[in-house]
């Protein structure tokens, strides 16, 4: 196996790295227990899209798949005006409990709804009218959550979908200690759908692990 790629060239990816917004306390203890328990979550720059991402939508309706211990979650939540709603699904429930636990500290608990739920069943019982869907959970499901979100998204909605490029093994083909050969598979299908659905304006960005994001058409 060969190490994780970078996806952004080193130099670059250093200047951005000094230049960007520090994320605050909240976040870097969030971002220390990532690193301590191996749990997988966003790095800041993602975090600092789906940020800008959430705001420049106006989006007052979010729901996310794959809470993990809630770092996106805040970005996404600290985007919404004060009466919006972020709804979030995670199946892990120590995971789920540590999320509760840091949203509470976050500023923007009122807004959002943690469900321990799996998504696939969650997603099937939303209703309609979102404004932004984050997909970042399990790679084998995105296409099934996919399904079930851009239905359920309003007109110039957006969904996002994170580790769209598997740290560079979508482009090389090559698997690496984290990505395999099943999983890369099942990426390059995945993207070339979001990138083809005939209801959406799709592009995928260099951001991170790779975000892939559509915008619902009218
Ligand atoms: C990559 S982590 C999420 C990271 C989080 N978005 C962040 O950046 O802070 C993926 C999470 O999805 C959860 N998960 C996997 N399958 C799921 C499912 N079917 N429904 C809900 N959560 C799921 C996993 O337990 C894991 O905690």
């Amino acid at each position: 196996m060969v190490p994780p790629m970078p996806i952004l060239d080193p130099v670059v990816e250093a200047y951005l790295d000094e230049h960007r917004t520090p994320p605050d306390a909240l976040l870097v203890e969030m971002e220390a227990h990532g690193a301590r328990d191996r749990v997988p979550i966003v790095p800041p720059e993602t975090g600092a899209l789906l940020h800008a991402l959430a705001r420049t939508a106006g989006a007052r309706r979010i729901v996310e798949v794959g809470t993990a211990i809630g770092v996106s979650t805040v970005y996404l939540a600290r985007a919404l005006p004060a009466d919006g709603e972020l709804v979030s699904f995670e199946i892990d429930p120590q995971r789920h409990a540590a999320a509760r636990d840091y949203l509470g500290r976050s500023g923007a608990a009122a807004r959002v709804d943690l469900r321990l739920q799996d998504a696939r069943e969650g997603l099937a019982e939303l209703d309609e009218g979102w404004d932004l869907a984050f997909i970042d959970a399990a790679k084998g499901e995105y296409a099934t959550y996919f399904d079930l979100l851009v239905p359920r998204l309003r007109p110039r909605g957006l969904i996002v979908a994170d580790n769209a490029l598997m740290g560079g093994t979508i482009a090389s083909g090559e698997p690496n200690d984290i990505w395999g050969d099943e999983q890369i598979r099942g990426g390059r299908a995945f993207l070339d759908a979001f990138l083809a659905h005939p209801s959406l304006d799709a592009t995928v960005l260099a951001v991170g692990d790779g975000v892939a994001i559509g915008v619902k058409r009218d």
